[in-house]
């Protein structure tokens, strides 16, 4: 709000943080806890998670390179739109692809990518889903980090080791991120 008590054009302009990484290694734990974050100070603000986009938006689609790519294009015109108009977009999706990725931070602008790493010792470890085990056994065709690839980000925002970093603390490292980017906006609101 200015000082005439109109809304600005800073107050309508949303961000996008895009989450990737391979399965289990945190992306949906760390990307809910934001959310509720953010949700408790009542800023607009909306997930979207790999999982349930395969059930609904993306519902049909496998895991090739090519529905993966559609997957992620998907992905990033909804949260392209979302973005437009004011809400903060937390997409939580693998997106292998760094060519991909480089399409929806283009396509949005105003885009900030999370690595969510894990070392594959700790992944099969964990395998909370069990999918590890499977992909192992060969019961499960082009998953990621096993037999299909993952290409590590070449530049992202902010990288999240999850196998030494607690929860809490990297959900406030995501909060920092988003507070910086409001700053940095405010900062140009002031120079106008
Ligand atoms: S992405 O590669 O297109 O970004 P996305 O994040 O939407 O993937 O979906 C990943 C989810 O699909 C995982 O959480 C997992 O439960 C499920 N899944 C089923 N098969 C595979 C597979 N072959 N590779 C990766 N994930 C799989």
């Amino acid at each position: 709000m200015n000082q005439q008590g109109r809304i600005t054009v800073n107050e309508v302009r949303g961000v996008t943080i895009w989450f990737t990484g391979p399965n289990g290694a945190g992306k949906s734990t760390i990307s809910e806890g934001v959310l509720g974050e953010l949700r408790a100070r009542s800023t607009r603000v909306e997930l979207l998670d790999g999982d349930l986009v395969r059930q609904n938006l993306s519902k049909g689609l496998g895991f090739s390179k090519e529905d993966r790519d559609i997957n992620i294009r998907r992905i990033g015109f909804v949260a392209d739109l979302l973005t437009r108009n004011g809400v903060t977009v937390l997409v939580a999706a693998i997106s292998p692809y760094r060519e991909a990725r480089g399409e929806v931070r283009a396509q949005i602008g105003a885009f900030r990518e999370i690595h969510v790493a894990a070392p594959p010792d700790s992944l099969l470890d964990r395998d909370v889903k069990g999918l590890y085990r499977k992909a192992l056994a060969g019961e499960l065709a082009n998953f990621t980090g096993v037999s299909d690839p993952y290409e590590v980000p070449t530049d992202p925002e902010l990288v999240i080791h999850t196998d030494h970093e607690a929860v809490p603390l990297s959900i406030q490292r995501v909060l920092d991120l988003l507070d910086h980017v409001i700053a940095g906006r405010a900062g140009e609101g002031r120079r106008r």
